[in-house]
Order: C-alpha cells, then structure tokens, then sequence
C-alpha cells in the first residue's frame, strides 16, 4: 500500500481477503505443523488455541482499533494517537519494533520460501515419484547441505517479493488470493483423506488432539503464544497498517473472527495431513523445520495423481508465502520511504538488499555456519526465536494495553457496538486478561 493513496478497502470482502492474504502462508503450513511435532503434539495445539481465542482476538481488534483511528503508517499513527492523548512519545516504540520484527521475519521467511519454490521445481521434474522416505530426505538434505542452492531459492524468491512490491501492485493480487486460498483449502483437505488411507490417522489425530500434559513446559507455553502471533501476523504493526485502511462501517470482531477460523483451519488441516504421513513412514514428528519438506513429497510421490497434485500445492504454498512476505516487506519499505528521500522502487531495492544480505546469514545456519552466536542458537534459530518469542509478543502486548488503557473508552464501546455484556467482557479481556496473560507466558517462559 502505498502511503500516498490512502483509499480505503473497497469493501469488508477485499478486507478480509488482505487480511487472510498476510495471516495464511508458510507460518500455517510449515511453521505450525514442525512445531506441534517438536513440541509434543496435542498439548502445545491446545495451548495454541486457547492462545488465538484469548490473546490474538483481542490484539488483533486493538491493532485494527488502533489503526483504523490513526489512518497513518504504524509509528506515525501511534506518535500521533499518544500526542493527542497526552501520552508518552514512548508509544512509537510499538510501531519501531514493528517494523524491526518485520524486517527479521521475512530475511528466514524468504529462505523458507524458496524451498518452497524449489520444490515446485522438483515437482514438475517428477523429482519425488516412488521415492521412499529415505530418499526424500535425502533430496532435502542435500537442499540444506547447499549453501549455493539455498542462495539461488532464496534470492529468486525475494526477487519475486521486490517485483510485486517495487510496482505497487499488491492490491493486484486479492483477485488472486480469492481463488488461490479457496483452492489451497480443498487440496489440504484432498491430503487430509490422503492421510486417512494410511492406515495411521487414528495415531495422528491422537498425537494432534488428546493432549499428554506432561509435554508442557513454560517454554512450550511461550512457543505456542509466539506461533499464535506469527501466523495472525500480529505484533508487528502490519495489521494495525490494514486497520487505516478500514472503513467506519466494518465490525471488527465478527471480521477478526472471520480471519482467524481461516487461518487456524488451514493449520489444523495442515497438520491433520501431516502427521498421518509422518506415523506412516515412521519418520520423526519432531524432525524440525524441514518436517513438511519431507513428508508431503512423500504423499505426492506415491499418490494417484500425485505428481499434478504436488505441483499445485506447491505452487498454492508458494504464493501464500508470497502475500505474506509481501505484508511483510511493506513496512520495511514504507519506513525507508519515509525517512530518506528515496522513492518507491529504490526504497524497495534497499530494504530488499538488506533482508536478503541477513537471509544469507540464516541459510548458512543449515550447512557452514551451524554453529551457534548467540543464547546457544544459531543465526536462522537466533532469528526465528528472538521475533516469536519476544518482539511479536511484547509489540502485541503494547498495542493491546494501549487500545485498552490510553483509547477513550467510551469510544471504543460505541465503535465494537457490542452491547453491556459484550463491552464487559471486551474490557476484561483487553485490560486484564490478555496482557496479564501474555506477562505470564512470557515471564514463565524465559524462567
Ligand atoms: N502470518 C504469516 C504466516 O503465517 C507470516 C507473517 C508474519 C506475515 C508476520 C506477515 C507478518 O505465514
């Protein structure tokens, strides 16, 4: 969006659109299912739910709230919401470590995706057919033993990113996502009845559903609310940007509801299609980040109509990834904008180089540099953990206790127009719960 034409969503439909667009990609598919399986399955699944409904509702409808009054880029909405409120400049913050968090999610998010698209590649070569799971993971390793490799996917994929954003085009693709998402949908679901003829489903749903509590650790609690924000996009400031562009007449939480039962659908579909893969070939559920890399291609290669299959998923999952790295270049490039005399496209370079130059750093995690800098991690770990766990939470929890404490009250009770019970319950939850929540998760986990 560029902050020149500061129109408004055409309607509640394209909103909503965007807002899947950003919130479904890589953090659904790949993200969520690698991290049910390393961290134990059902518990941290359940964990993540209670965590969408009590934490990310609530930030997203502040972050919406917040936007939608401000009608500016995140830090200049917030300088000028604390100045007319009389609060502390100190705000801006939120919208800085938005931005920040942006810039460090997309420099691993594009590395991800070009494994994305380099298995569209290999799925219109018929690279996985009749493979076993041996050498499936195989081709993925040796991807990852790669660092030439790795380079190629990862700066083809920020390219691609660089051309969409560079020509303002972005609103271009709702058009796109309205059949792309619908069609990513179904054929998670073709993969989930895939699943049920392995003969593994039960054990599957079991691992996924009925929870071993035992499983659960403070650090678990902390990575279940840190994917809950990642894959809503939120604590970034990236929604609060959406929310300026909102019309007055759009009810943000029947539509805040809307996006996220989408997107927590795509992941549960996600991992209801994994797992059984996984138990089938007796592959381990916490075989980290290349989980989904090594079991979906296992499905296509030897499925009836596979090979045709693949290709489309891949390619639906490469451009899911896509309109979310778009989301997130888009502050990056927005904050350059706006504090140099760059323009659009050299602006775009810049920001771009600079994502790319740190991805670098993280793809190397996966073969010469896997040694740890920093906290014992290395650098795409380092990246990985610091944004989920710390920046997005805490952003989040500014923008919340800001809706909830420095809005007029009165206000925000007339625009959610929720009624007596609705305006209670939305002021327990906005003022107390979720941020004493989130204080807790995070204190519990860092412990
Ligand atoms: N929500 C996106 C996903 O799940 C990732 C993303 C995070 C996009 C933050 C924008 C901002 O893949």
């Amino acid at each position: 969006m560029s902050k020149l034409s500061h129109a408004q969503w055409s309607s509640k439909m394209t909103f909503i659109l965007a807002a899947a667009g950003s919130a479904v990609g890589l953090g659904n598919i790949w993200r969520f299912s690698y991290m049910v399986g390393e961290s134990g399955g059902a518990a941290f699944v359940l964990v993540y739910l209670a965590c969408v409904a009590l934490v990310g509702l609530p930030v997203l409808v502040s972050e919406w709230l917040i936007g939608r009054r401000g009608q500016k880029n995140p830090i200049n909405t917030m300088a000028e919401l604390a100045r007319k409120g009389g609060h502390s400049q100190a705000w801006t913050l939120i919208g800085i470590s938005g931005v920040v968090a942006a810039f460090l999610i997309l420099s691993f998010y594009s590395v991800i995706g070009g494994w994305s698209l380099s298995y569209t590649l290999g799925s219109v070569t018929g690279a996985f057919s009749g493979k076993d799971a041996d050498a499936i993971g195989g081709l993925f390793n040796g991807l990852l033993a790669s660092p030439g490799k790795l380079l190629l996917w990862h700066t083809a994929f920020m390219l691609l990113v660089v051309f969409i954003v560079a020509r303002g085009v972005t609103k271009g693709l709702e058009g796109a996502v309205r059949t792309m998402m619908p069609a990513l949908f179904i054929l998670m679901v073709v993969l989930v009845i895939y699943g049920m003829t392995t003969g593994h489903f039960g054990e599957a749903m079991s691992f996924m559903f009925n929870p071993d509590w035992s499983a659960l650790s403070g650090g678990v609690v902390l990575a279940a609310m840190g994917q809950a924000f990642f894959t809503l996009s939120l604590g970034m400031g990236i929604m609060m940007a959406y929310g300026s562009y909102l019309g007055e007449d759009v009810d943000l939480i029947s539509t805040a509801r809307t996006v996220i039962i989408l997107d927590t659908l795509v992941a549960i579909l996600a991992g209801m299609a994994i797992f059984p893969i996984v138990f089938a070939n007796g592959l381990s559920p916490g075989e980290g980040p290349g989980l989904i890399f090594v079991t979906l291609p296992l499905a296509f290669g030897n499925m009836t109509g596979g090979t045709i299959l693949g290709l489309m998923f891949f390619v639906l999952l490469t451009f899911a990834a896509l309109t979310s790295a778009i989301s997130l270049l888009e502050p990056v490039v927005e904050f350059v904008e706006e504090r140099t005399p760059l323009t659009r496209v050299p602006a775009t370079l810049i920001a771009a180089v600079a994502v790319w130059a740190l991805g670098i750093a993280a793809l190397m995690s996966f073969n010469v540099w896997d040694a740890p800098v920093a906290f014992g991690l290395n650098v795409f770990d380092l990246l990985d953990t610091f944004t989920s766990k710390f920046l997005l939470p805490l952003t989040g929890l500014g923008a919340i206790v800001f809706a909830a404490w420095c809005l007029d009250r009165e206000s925000v009770h007339r625009e959610l127009s929720l009624g007596a019970t609705g305006n209670a319950l939305w002021h327990a939850t906005s003022r107390y719960i979720a941020p004493i929540g989130v204080i807790f998760v995070f204190v519990g986990g860092l412990l």
